[in-house]
């Protein structure tokens, strides 16, 4: 399946196929969300075909449910699971607290709602996203439409009163279009460069009127397996 891949496509598959190590038959797993997830999604499709493993899938994201459905993974809503095992998922930046931004790919909603709804969270990761400080990469908030620039100008305003060095808050795009996610809301990137107190900006930020949901995982994710682009794996 991996065939020949670039480091750092080797380092996610190794992650990915580590993971699948803790899924046992029978267990309702979350499904994450983006290109480390999907050779998850890919490794347990694999297991269900050759070990006849058996298990109900919660995906994140339509590209997910997709993408596991045409794997012969059984995929259902949570609403119909309730409550899940374990859920996999990757990670736009891990630190030492193994605090996370997740939503590069703009999923981090329902990213957020399956992982809390999880008994255990496992994030892999290609090493590259390991960082001692989290906010080198943008933080993704999902507003709704409805006065998201009222919501922006909010959101700026937040930042300065909390002496966040970076206060540039841009509305993602996808093409010449404001991206919808798949609860048709939009998404604004906080490129913060650092984020001092992340615990705070997490709860602060979602009190904005307009913010669904933040891209900051806090205290969710238990475990972490990184690839390395030479098939080494490490797990914390
Ligand atoms: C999607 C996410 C992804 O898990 C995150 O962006 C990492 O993606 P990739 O594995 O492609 O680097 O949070 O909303």
């Amino acid at each position: 399946m991996s065939g020949e891949l670039s480091p750092i496509d080797k380092a996610k598959f190794v992650a990915a196929k580590r993971a699948t190590d803790f899924v046992e038959d029978g267990m309702r797993v979350g499904l994450g969300t983006g290109s480390t997830a999907a050779w998850m999604v890919k490794c347990l499709g694999e297991r269900v075909r050759k070990e006849g493993l058996k298990i109900t899938g919660v995906p994140t994201s339509t590209r997910t449910a997709d993408l596991a459905r045409s794997l012969g993974i059984k995929v259902v809503s949570l609403e119909e699971a309730k409550w899940l095992d374990l859920t996999i998922d990757g990670a736009d930046e891990i630190d030492g607290d193994l605090n996370l931004i997740k939503g590069g790919g703009g999923a981090h909603l329902q990213e957020k709602v399956v992982a809390t709804a999880s008994d255990r969270m496992v994030v892999i990761a290609d090493a590259a996203k390991e960082v001692e400080t989290l906010g080198a990469f943008p933080l993704p908030i999902e507003v709704i439409r409805f006065g998201w620039r009222t919501t922006q100008a909010l959101v700026e305003e937040m930042l300065i009163s909390m002496d966040v060095l970076g206060r540039d808050v841009t509305l993602r795009m996808q093409g010449d279009a404001p991206f919808i996610s798949d609860e048709g809301n939009h998404i604004l990137d906080l490129h913060l460069n650092r984020i001092g107190n992340p615990r705070e900006l997490a709860l602060v930020l979602n009190q904005v009127p307009g913010v669904v949901e933040n891209g900051l995982f806090i205290d969710i994710c238990d475990t972490v397996v990184i690839g390395h682009g030479d098939g080494r794996i490490e797990t914390r």
